[in-house]
């Protein structure tokens, strides 16, 4: 019987030795310490040894049955250890592995200009108003002092719908509807962003849509002057502080005086280079004095209300600002043209 006791417990505990995950370790559990395991066989067995040997054989056998007990014990630990070691290392993340790039769009350029132009004059207590890009022939030329026969219409080539509907060529159409609208009542400070169409074709300077950014300002006072200080203002808030505003005499039928704006070259501080040409200002816009024929078929008296009048180009201030020097880029949608902006969002 002691024989049998040595072949058990080598047995065991060389099966428990070799199992190779909890799985195993508890079928070799259940076949040696089980109800119906080799051990409590072995006990049952006990009762046809004769009477004397039966203590120590009993002895012999709790003993197997500790060891082996205390054998898989230890074991369960390794293996469960190892278990985890495995199971962390299947479901292991590499966080150093380069995730995938979420493109982010940016703010287009001529927006980040229309956006600067409404905050500063918000910021003077303008309004910002809107108008339809397909307008009517009225608003776009008639109310602005330029009827069907005047030469002034072939300065601006123009999409028709029909003979009175067409895509707006400035936003000076929409300060027409706002004077209408006003019909009288003063003061006005507004601003009218938005964008326009010319009959032009395409090259770096051209393009048949661009955008302009109309203003404003009708009241009982409004001076030349008001209106110096103000572009003055804006160019040095686009342009950097220092900026310098200079008026050349020019025509539009919708002001009188009228005027083209240059602004002192942001480049050269007005010294000359290659942007002003050697000249030291750039253009930048056209404005005036609001003429006293587009008071009058708007219901204002000319001779008790007094206005000034601009309209810039907001591709010419992006060109400027950020260097651009070809205008089809902001139509393209080429995004390694846009992304380069993210740096100013
Ligand atoms: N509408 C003009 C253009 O498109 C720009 C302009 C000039 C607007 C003078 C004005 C102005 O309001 O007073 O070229």
């Amino acid at each position: 019987m002691s024989d049998r006791i040595e072949e058990v417990r080598s047995q065991a505990l060389q099966a428990v030795a070799s199992a190779e995950n909890l799985d195993q370790l508890n079928q070799i559990r259940v076949q040696y310490l089980g109800k119906k395991g080799l051990i409590q066989d072995m006990m049952k067995a006990m009762k046809d040894l004769p009477k004397e040997e039966k203590p120590a054989f009993g002895q012999k056998v709790n003993v197997l049955k500790s060891e082996v007990s205390t054998a898989v014990e230890t074991k369960q630990v390794e293996l469960a250890k190892i278990a985890v070691a495995q199971k962390l290392e299947q479901e292991r993340i590499d966080i150093s592995l380069a995730g995938d790039n979420l493109r982010l769009g940016t703010t287009h350029p001529l927006v980040m200009i229309q956006q600067e132009i409404e905050d500063l004059f918000i910021g003077m207590g303008y309004k910002v108003a809107e108008g339809p890009e397909v307008e009517q022939d009225y608003y776009n030329f008639e109310l602005a002092n330029i009827p069907k026969d005047h030469p002034a219409r072939d300065m601006q080539d123009t999409f028709y719908v029909d003979p009175n509907t067409l895509l707006r060529t400035h936003t000076t159409a929409m300060q027409m509807r706002e004077l209408e609208k006003a019909h009288g009542t003063k003061p006005i400070k507004l601003i009218c962003p938005g964008k326009v169409y010319r009959r032009d074709d395409d090259d770096a300077t051209h393009s048949h849509q661009f955008m302009q950014c109309e203003g404003l300002v009708v009241g009982d006072h409004v001076t030349l002057t008001d209106l110096k200080g103000t572009l003055e203002f804006m160019a040095n808030k686009l342009f950097g502080d220092g900026r310098k505003i200079r008026f050349r005499p020019s025509y539009f039928p919708f002001t009188e005086p009228s005027v083209e704006v240059d602004v002192s070259c942001p480049f050269c501080n007005g010294k000359g280079c290659s942007v002003c040409k050697g000249s030291g200002w750039i253009e930048i816009l056209g404005a005036g004095m609001v003429h006293p024929n587009v008071f009058r078929m708007n219901g204002f008296d000319p001779e008790t209300t007094s206005g000034f009048a601009f309209g810039v180009g907001l591709e010419r201030v992006a060109m400027l600002k950020y260097g651009i020097n070809d205008i089809r880029n902001f139509y393209l949608n080429d995004v390694r043209f846009l992304k380069t902006f993210d740096r100013f969002d």
